[in-house]
């Protein structure tokens, strides 16, 4: 997962704190799901549960395997067991630049509640974090 994080994300999640969310032990009330073959992760999400509202995270997908409906996969089924398990909430916060992040997102139902100026470093300075959201 941190190979893949490193690859394909602006602000990668590094080893140890995913691991630290798969153990769950110091960041309490993280989920993380993931898209496997027999040898490979090809995929990950990760999201945080606070009472009835869920934040995610991170969501990835392996270069090569981008663009197959993976991370479509990935973000149905964390959302089918959000809604199971009683989140009527889904928070994220994404680039302005994300275009192919965007339109998954807005494909699931999440629509733009506001913006954060100049969040993210980018190569050229600074870029807007948009806030969205999905009711479940
Ligand atoms: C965002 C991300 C997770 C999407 O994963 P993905 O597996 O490429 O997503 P999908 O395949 O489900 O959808 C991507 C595109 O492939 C298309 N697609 C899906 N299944 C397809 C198929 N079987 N054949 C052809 N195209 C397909 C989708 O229509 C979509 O097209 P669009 O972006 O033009 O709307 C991935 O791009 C990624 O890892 N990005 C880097 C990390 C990142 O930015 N994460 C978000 C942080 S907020």
């Amino acid at each position: 997962m941190a190979s893949i994080s490193a690859a394909v994300s602006l602000s990668p999640w590094s080893e140890e704190r995913l691991l630290e969310a798969c153990l769950d032990e110091r960041m309490i009330g993280h989920v993380v799901r993931v898209i496997e073959t027999a040898d490979e992760v090809l995929g990950f999400v990760v999201y945080a549960r606070v009472l009835d509202e869920v934040t995610v995270h991170e969501i990835a997908v392996r270069a090569e395997y981008q663009g197959r409906g993976l991370g479509q996969a990935l973000l149905c089924s964390a959302l089918r067991e959000m809604r199971r398990v009683g989140v009527v909430r889904c928070l994220l916060e994404v680039r302005e630049s994300n275009q192919s992040a965007r339109r998954l997102y807005q494909r699931n139902g999440f629509s733009i509640d506001g913006t954060r100026k100049q969040y993210y470093p980018c190569a050229d300075g600074r870029e807007d974090a948009l806030l969205m959201s999905a009711q479940l």
